[in-house]
């Protein structure tokens, strides 16, 4: 059952996962996070990620605003040892929402303004961190003037709404060629690495469980077929754009019918997953982001949090048990692939104590970085607090109250309503006044 989140010291969050009938990794000492990775592909210098997050705050053009400069420059002060940038279309027309970043042959000169101001400010803080950027299509749920223009690889009865455009093979061959000339401008801009996202919903985690798509080299029952769209895109980027680290944001448990990585029941099913990450390990990949659900049918899964969208049921599942069944899934892939680098998700719930939790799983050997999403938000400051005084701030953290999501699904800018009060908070003002 759900309940909110109200441990008032360790000892009660340790508890109340004991009587979840699961252990909650917890350490005092927060130091492994603040080790470096250096290998022979990339250096990091902690284990703090920032993890992508939308903010729906882009020029019409897909170029960063004054907004999406201020969101990335509070990332770079604040200490994390990698910034994986949000959700970036490679096309007009798989663009979320009107705002949403998009780039382009006209605007690439605003992506390497953007790096180099990030780099000099990381600097200042004395941190040279990783750039990932994370290139997507939205598929299902694209939206690019603001109303829903899916665009799909198969059709899903649990998720459509009326009848979406199925893309053929030929479409697909276009939006392969989309992305390479998106790695080509994103190389060009200054980013170190290049995210392939598959995670969430959107596109290519759709042709990854397209077993319904017919009569297609990108989807059918054998997993071969399926996995076909993404690692073609990923050989020709690696032939293409020489020298760019690639990696993807994978969903490894979809937990929705016709998903990828589930059972017959919905239930997670890692043997597929397990199957891809084999692909892509076999392909030099050596970082890999991992992350389960959708934000649009399965919220919890993806986010656990304290308060719904308005108008949202709370869900059976425990938040606290959403973020044991993420620590659970990643540490399996970690272990199964113990030479590769997973990020794991979805520790912004743990508010104070995301540090120790984090801490004590990278100690386990069960994952190898330590993303925060809502929590980068709401206190990006967080990782030099953590070096300057081994601990975080309650009074900074995220609540989970969905309030920043509220914002990006009324297409207005997105950041913390609560810790980031008087841009975000007034934006969450005004919608209120709009009645929505
Ligand atoms: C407002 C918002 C925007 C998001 N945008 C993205 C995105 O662009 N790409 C992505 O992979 N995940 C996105 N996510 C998911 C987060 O990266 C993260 O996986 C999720 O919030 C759980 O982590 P947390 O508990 O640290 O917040 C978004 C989440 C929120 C709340
Ligand atoms: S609005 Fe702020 S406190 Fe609320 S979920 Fe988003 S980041 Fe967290």
């Amino acid at each position: 059952m759900h309940e909110r989140f109200r441990y008032k010291n360790k000892k009660e969050i340790i508890e109340k996962a004991h009587l979840l009938g699961f252990e909650l990794p917890f350490t005092d000492n927060i130091s492994p996070l603040l080790l470096p990775v250096a290998t022979a592909e990339f250096s990091v210098p902690n284990r703090l990620v920032v993890q992508p997050m939308e903010g729906y705050d882009s020029e019409a053009d897909g170029s960063p605003s004054e907004l999406t400069k201020r969101r990335y420059l509070r990332y770079a002060a604040g200490g994390s040892g990698m910034i994986w940038y949000e959700a970036v279309s490679i096309s007009p027309d798989g663009r979320s929402n009107p705002n949403q970043l998009w780039i382009n042959k006209k605007n690439v000169a605003s992506y390497s303004a953007l790096n180099n101001e990030v780099r000099r400010e990381a600097e200042k803080a004395g941190i040279n961190p990783l750039l990932v950027i994370q290139l997507t299509h939205s598929g299902r749920y694209s939206k690019p003037s603001g109303i829903p223009q899916p665009l799909t690889a198969v059709s899903n009865i649990t998720l459509d709404k009326g009848s979406p455009y199925i893309l053929s093979d030929d479409d697909l061959n276009r939006i392969q060629d989309q992305y390479v000339a998106s790695a080509k401008l994103a190389a060009q801009s200054g980013f170190d690495a290049i995210d392939i996202k598959a995670c969430h919903g959107y596109l290519v985690i759709e042709l990854l469980a397209a077993r319904a798509r017919q009569n297609s080299i990108y989807g059918g029952e054998e997993p071969s077929d399926r996995f076909r769209f993404m690692l073609r895109t990923i050989d020709r980027i690696k032939s293409e754009v020489p020298g760019i680290l690639i990696t993807t944001r994978l969903n490894i448990s979809d937990r929705y019918q016709g998903g990828f990585g589930v059972d017959s029941d919905s239930n997670p099913d890692f043997t597929e997953p397990l199957l891809l990450v084999k692909e892509l390990k076999e392909r030099g990949i050596s970082l890999i982001n991992l992350s389960m659900g959708s934000p649009y049918f399965n919220p919890y899964v993806t986010r656990p949090f304290d308060t719904p969208l308005p108008g949202q049921k709370l869900p059976e599942e425990h938040p606290l048990l959403g973020v044991i069944k993420m620590i659970n899934g990643t540490a399996l892939f970690q272990k199964s692939f113990p030479d590769l680098f997973f990020v794991g998700s979805a520790y912004s719930y743990l508010r104070q104590y995301a540090p120790n939790v984090g801490a004590a799983v990278i100690n386990n050997g069960d994952v190898s970085f330590i993303g925060l999403g809502r929590s980068s938000f709401a206190y990006p400051s967080l990782p030099l607090d953590l070096m300057i005084n081994g601990q975080a701030d309650p009074s900074k953290v995220c609540i989970t109250c969905s309030g920043c999501t509220r914002l990006i699904r009324n297409l207005r800018p997105g950041g913390c309503v609560i810790r980031d009060r008087e841009i975000y908070g007034n934006e969450l003002k005004k919608l209120i006044a709009d009645g929505k």
